[in-house]
């Protein structure tokens, strides 16, 4: 027996994959070809209110969206799901993070919905299936269930049953993510479309699905040991490669800018002078640096307008 409640709330943080998703086995289920391994953004991320309603409304950042606009259709979409909790909902979701900046924003924008579904419905489901039905959004979303550091197992089962994401029993405190926001002058493609024409057409993607496996084998264990050159390099050479296969793609998905690029040169400049920074890059052009605590002060002073998230507190 469950018991609606009035209202339903949650928080869900925002993740960066370490090891990607990029590919899917399953478009509908969103069943991915490989597992993913992230790390969550602490306080960064989504706030959502859901109610029982007369008619749907979406409202984002106090905002309301039009019918027409693709964050609207995703959020009805996503609800029709769930005709035992109601027909139609009032959504009202706060990001504290760029809406669609590949920034990873419908990850714990599904998430916090999901969660706040299951306050509304008064469901008590386990972060296991919560995790489960995120993925069903949007992919990495089953991984903003948690925070720290988080794997998303492929798995094996047709029907995606057991696709979900755990958190990895770990802490790192001096771990820093450094978010550099690029100006985005085109449109980019989503992540969907993204997936289905690297996995069509990219040569490339053919060696893939073994290189996240070892990637995401080498990330846990330099977070076993606290390697962090491990960790850093590790990640960065997941996400270029990742970028090389979307490169190899035709039509080409190049998610780049020219200052994407500058900030890459600089990072490896930095290296060679003995900083360890390293970064990351989802399907968008902006970069997310990778540095522990202890050489803030430097990162800092290359890049002055870095946003520093600590994951872990
Ligand atoms: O969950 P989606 O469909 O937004 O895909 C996310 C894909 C990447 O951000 C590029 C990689 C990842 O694992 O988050």
């Amino acid at each position: 027996e469950t018991q609606l409640s009035e209202k339903g709330s949650a928080f869900a943080p925002a993740n960066i994959a370490l090891s990607k998703y990029w590919g899917k086995r399953n478009a509908e289920l969103n069943l991915p070809a490989t597992s993913s391994l992230s790390v969550s953004l602490g306080d960064l991320g989504t706030k959502t209110e859901i109610r029982v309603a007369a008619e749907d409304s979406v409202f984002l950042n106090g905002e309301a969206m039009g019918s027409e606009t693709l964050f609207y259709k995703r959020t009805v979409d996503f609800l029709k799901l769930f005709p035992m909790v109601g027909a139609h909902f009032e959504v009202r979701t706060q990001n504290s993070i760029p809406t669609a900046a590949g920034l990873a924003s419908s990850a714990s924008g599904f998430a916090a919905l999901v969660l706040a579904l299951n306050d509304l419905a008064g469901w008590g489901l386990g972060r296991r299936m919560l995790s489960l039905i995120a993925r069903l959004g949007s992919g990495s979303a089953a991984r903003s269930v948690y925070s720290g550091f988080v794997q998303w197992y492929a798995g094996t089962d047709d029907d995606g049953s057991d696709s979900y994401a755990e958190r990895i029993d770990a802490e790192w405190p001096e771990l820093r993510v450094g978010i550099l926001e690029v100006s985005n002058v085109h449109k980019p493609v989503g992540s969907r479309e993204g997936m289905n024409r690297t996995v069509a057409t990219s040569e490339l993607y053919n060696s893939w699905p073994a290189q996240a496996d070892a990637d995401l084998e080498a990330i846990r264990l330099s977070i076993r040991e606290k390697d962090f050159p491990m960790l850093g390099k590790t990640a960065e050479h997941n996400a270029l490669s990742m970028h090389a296969t979307m490169l190899a793609a035709w039509p080409p998905l190049i998610y780049l800018q020219p200052e994407s690029l500058e900030i890459i040169h600089t990072v490896q400049r930095l290296r060679g002078e003995g900083l360890e920074l390293f970064l990351t890059i989802d399907a968008g052009p902006n970069i997310k640096l990778l540095f522990l605590e202890s050489v803030a002060s430097d990162v800092i002073a290359a890049f002055p307008d870095l946003r520093i998230i600590q994951p872990f507190g």
